[in-house]
């Protein structure tokens, strides 16, 4: 590990236990996480015979999925009890560049042994309602599997990122996704106008571990306003990000860290 990896904090209050852990940078926070990333895969394999992983999209994760692929990891993943889907998609088909699906495929599910039909894309290519609405059908599918039975899929593991705006998958601030209660994933529209297929709420919270991974100075001042600012989740959706039964878990580089308080990054 590069550098020394700053202790976890505790800290209870409202909803789920909250830990964050701080790494020197970009490499080592993306080593810290495949460890546990490891260790959360063999948990719920062992534990449940699946691993289900919903994954987040933009570049921050890809350092962490390009170590996934390697051997070192390979060995400690059981790719064949995984199942990857997927926490937000943009609405390019698969081999576009801003495709999550086509990011993830890149660096490393082409690489690892998982089962083609363990990796459940959103259809980034379909008209944006109908792909909701087919991976809302396969997101019902998954929870019909688990026992006991759900009514809301639970996953093993969320991964999440930090937008400069606050928003996290494609729940952008103000949008009617941020009030989808019934539905599983919706069509939603970023800032910029571009469409997206974003996982609701009632999933994200469902899930036993939920994982921020943010990295940059860049997003210093809104991971400040997340954790310690005033809680608006419609205004900063990332607020609303509070497992009901799970943990959540902030994974930050130092810069990202910075404008935590002394407390908060004890
Ligand atoms: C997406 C993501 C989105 C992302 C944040 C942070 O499809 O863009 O899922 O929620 O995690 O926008 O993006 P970066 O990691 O690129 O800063």
């Amino acid at each position: 590990m590069n550098g020394p990896r700053r202790p976890s904090v505790e800290r209870g209050g409202g909803g789920a236990p909250l830990s964050i852990e701080v790494m020197k940078d970009g490499e080592a926070l993306a080593l810290r996480v495949a460890d546990v990333f490891a260790l959360a895969a063999q948990e719920a394999s062992a534990a449940r015979g699946r691993f289900a992983v919903a994954l987040s999209g933009g570049e921050t994760p890809l350092a962490l999925y390009k170590l996934l692929a390697r051997q070192q990891f390979q060995q400690k993943i059981p790719w064949r009890r995984a199942q990857l889907y997927w926490g937000d998609e943009r609405c390019v088909p698969p081999g576009d560049p801003q495709s999550n699906y086509g990011m993830a495929h890149d660096a490393f599910i082409r690489h690892v042994p998982i089962a083609p039909e363990n990796v459940h894309r959103m259809r980034g290519e379909d008209l944006p309602e109908e792909a909701a609405h087919e991976y809302d059908a396969d997101l019902r599918r998954l929870a019909d599997q688990m026992r006991p039975r759900v009514d809301v899929p639970v996953f093993d593991l969320v991964l999440l990122g930090l937008g400069g705006d606050g928003h996290t998958a494609s729940l952008f601030p103000h949008s009617d996704a941020l009030a989808v209660e019934e539905q599983f994933c919706v069509a939603t529209t970023a800032p910029d106008g571009s469409p997206r297929l974003t996982i609701t709420a009632p999933v994200i919270n469902a899930a036993r571990r939920v994982w921020f991974l943010v990295s940059g100075a860049a997003k210093a001042g809104m991971v400040a306003e997340v954790l310690e600012g005033l809680k608006v989740p419609t205004a900063v959706p990332a607020q609303g990000v509070a497992p009901a039964h799970g943990s959540l878990t902030w994974f930050l580089d130092e810069a990202a860290a910075a404008d935590l308080s002394p407390g908060a990054r004890a």
